[in-house]
């Protein structure tokens, strides 16, 4: 695993652009796995920079989303579909026909998993881009999740509810359940790119660096990964340096 220990937010999100953007100009049908939450955000605020001012096109980039809450879809402003939209897709000049992302209001769950697995099967991503739980989770899943895991419905932990909860009124509206790609979806990516900054990540870097490789610390699975870049601020690094 590269690491990249960087100084703050600023600094983290400006590397992650660099390093996603010579995925996107070296391949501009490229494949691109986005998270959301709050890490990725400021990469996402470069990419629409960098499309306004450079011309940097995405008419042909295809993305996969990591997840989605069971229950929301793209009416509800918490739901990640309308994440990706309001930071990213609706900036930038990409199709939204070629962006996925699990169906939160899907009546069959077990049948939206398997769709998206097949589409997963088709759509290998060039790039995937990971935040990481205080719990060293890796999109949602959570401590405990088998590393052979594909799309699956989640029971969130309740302390992942708890992280959430700052974006929504109350916690008692945080959604129980979410759609997740697995970590066997995550580790197929050709290259991962995963970004932690704050305090409260500390632990969890410990966890995905240095740490045993276990399914209770599920981003450790990362080790295994031939092409993994981590960029953390000084504050997230504070247990590994
Ligand atoms: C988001 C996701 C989650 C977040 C993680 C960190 O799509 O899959 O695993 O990356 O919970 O969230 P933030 O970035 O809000 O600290």
């Amino acid at each position: 695993m590269k690491v990249i220990i960087v100084k703050d937010y600023e600094e983290m999100s400006l590397k992650a652009f660099e390093v996603m953007s010579e995925v996107v100009k070296n391949k501009p049908d490229a494949v691109l796995g986005l998270a959301t939450g709050s890490t990725p955000i400021g990469l996402y605020k470069n990419m629409i920079k960098d499309h306004k001012e450079n011309g940097t096109s995405y008419k042909q980039i295809k993305t996969v989303n990591l997840d989605e809450y069971a229950g929301l879809d793209y009416s509800s402003d918490q739901s990640y579909v309308y994440f990706m939209r309001s930071n990213l897709f609706d900036h930038i000049d990409i199709d939204l026909a070629n962006t996925n992302i699990e169906n939160g209001k899907a009546t069959d769950r077990q049948k939206e998993c398997d769709r998206y697995n097949a589409l997963l099967e088709v759509m290998q991503q060039d790039i995937q881009v990971l935040g990481i739980g205080s719990n060293g989770h890796i999109a949602f899943n959570e401590p405990g999740t088998p590393f052979g895991s594909v799309t699956h419905i989640v029971d969130l932990a309740e302390s992942t509810i708890k992280d959430n909860s700052r974006m929504f009124a109350s916690i008692d509206e945080v959604p129980r359940q979410a759609f997740t790609m697995g970590l066997k979806n995550i580790m197929n990516a050709k290259k991962v790119l995963i970004l932690a900054n704050g305090a409260n990540k500390a632990k969890a870097v410990y966890g995905l660096v240095k740490g045993e490789v276990t399914e209770n610390l599920p981003a450790s699975v990362l080790q295994l990964h031939p092409d993994c870049v981590l960029v953390c601020d000084e504050a997230a690094a504070s247990l590994i340096k």
